[in-house]
């Protein structure tokens, strides 16, 4: 049984890739999800610039979800691009994702042209984050013109090959999905949290985080997942990575089945700890073992047969 798999031109010594915003921001850190079995990581989301995040609280969780009001905080691509360097140095094999966003439409090309001087290999476009110039406050990719617009200007810019992240709360995904790949997008990452949601603490009679609200993710999401990736592969010729409550190898065939070519793993680090990675790799394996699969190819997108 074979977990290798090559996704836009990479290797990838297993399907599973670090979400972004975990774990993702030093060397150090990236290397070590690594050295626990994680095939790929995403860098944290960062504009050219750094960017100050939320206040505290910024998380909490229960056994159902997590919910997050981080802020996309950063130090920048400037300052990350040494520890891209680093990572690259440590992990030559591991491909790495840059993750960018940008407030305004025009800031993506000087974001995407910043990725092309580091050492990532991938460029990821998280387009949930909030548009400040749309009257209403609706992120890039809530609307299909917007999401276009992005990918559009991003693969004009971009030496890289671009994955476009895109979000599940929208009437619909597959509209979505299909304005990215007219735009040229050479895959989707399916997908950010979901919501905003809040939480109230019922002693304190107020919010529990300072930011009031924030992205539900973990295990109470991942239905949605399935189901977005499923529609995404039926109506786009995307590669996709599914993210979004993913904490076990029968997750992960999961997705794979509905039509994921790769999984991200973001909140199942709180879950089950950092061995998580080799956890699923060996839950995929043991489950290639029992239905006689020979590589995750055989798997993607078994389900719509
Ligand atoms: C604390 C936290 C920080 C995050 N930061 C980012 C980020 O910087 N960029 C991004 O694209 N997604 C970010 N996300 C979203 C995750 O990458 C992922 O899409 C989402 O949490 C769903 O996957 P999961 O259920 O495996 O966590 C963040 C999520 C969490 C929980």
């Amino acid at each position: 049984m074979n977990l290798s798999t090559t996704f836009l031109g990479q290797k990838f010594p297993n399907p599973i890739v670090l979400a972004s915003g975990i774990l993702g921001v030093t060397a150090a850190g990236m290397t070590n999800v690594i050295k626990n079995g994680c095939g790929a990581v995403t860098a944290k989301s960062l504009a050219v610039k750094p960017r100050p995040g939320h206040p505290n609280p910024t998380v909490i969780s229960n056994e159902h979800y997590m919910i997050n009001a981080v802020g996309l905080s950063g130090e920048g691509l400037e300052n990350a691009e040494a520890e891209f360097a680093k990572y690259k140095k440590n992990c030559p094999k591991n491909p790495l994702i840059a993750s960018v966003i940008s407030m305004k439409m025009e800031g993506f090309e000087a974001v995407t042209k910043r990725v092309n001087q580091t050492k990532a290999d991938l460029i990821e476009v998280n387009i949930s984050c909030p548009n400040v110039e749309d009257e209403f406050g609706r992120s890039f990719a809530a609307l299909p013109e917007t999401a276009y617009e992005a990918t559009k200007i991003v693969k004009a810019n971009s030496e890289l090959p671009v994955i476009i992240k895109i979000s599940p709360n929208v009437t619909s995904i597959v509209e979505i999905a299909k304005a990215v790949e007219e735009g040229g997008a050479d895959a989707v990452n399916m997908g950010n949290t979901l919501g905003p949601g809040m939480v109230i603490d019922t002693h304190f009679k107020k919010p529990v985080l300072a930011n009031k609200m924030g992205g539900v993710s973990g295990p109470a999401i991942k239905p949605i997942t399935v189901k977005n990736v499923w529609q995404i592969s039926q109506s786009t010729n995307l590669p996709i990575i599914a993210t979004g409550g993913i904490l076990t190898g029968n997750d992960a065939v999961e997705m794979f089945l509905a039509g994921a070519s790769l999984v991200g793993i973001g909140s199942g680090v709180y879950y089950r700890g950092i061995e998580i990675f080799q956890k699923v790799n060996d839950e995929i394996q043991e489950y290639m073992e029992k239905e006689n699969v020979g590589e995750i190819k055989d798997l993607i997108g078994f389900a719509h047969q």
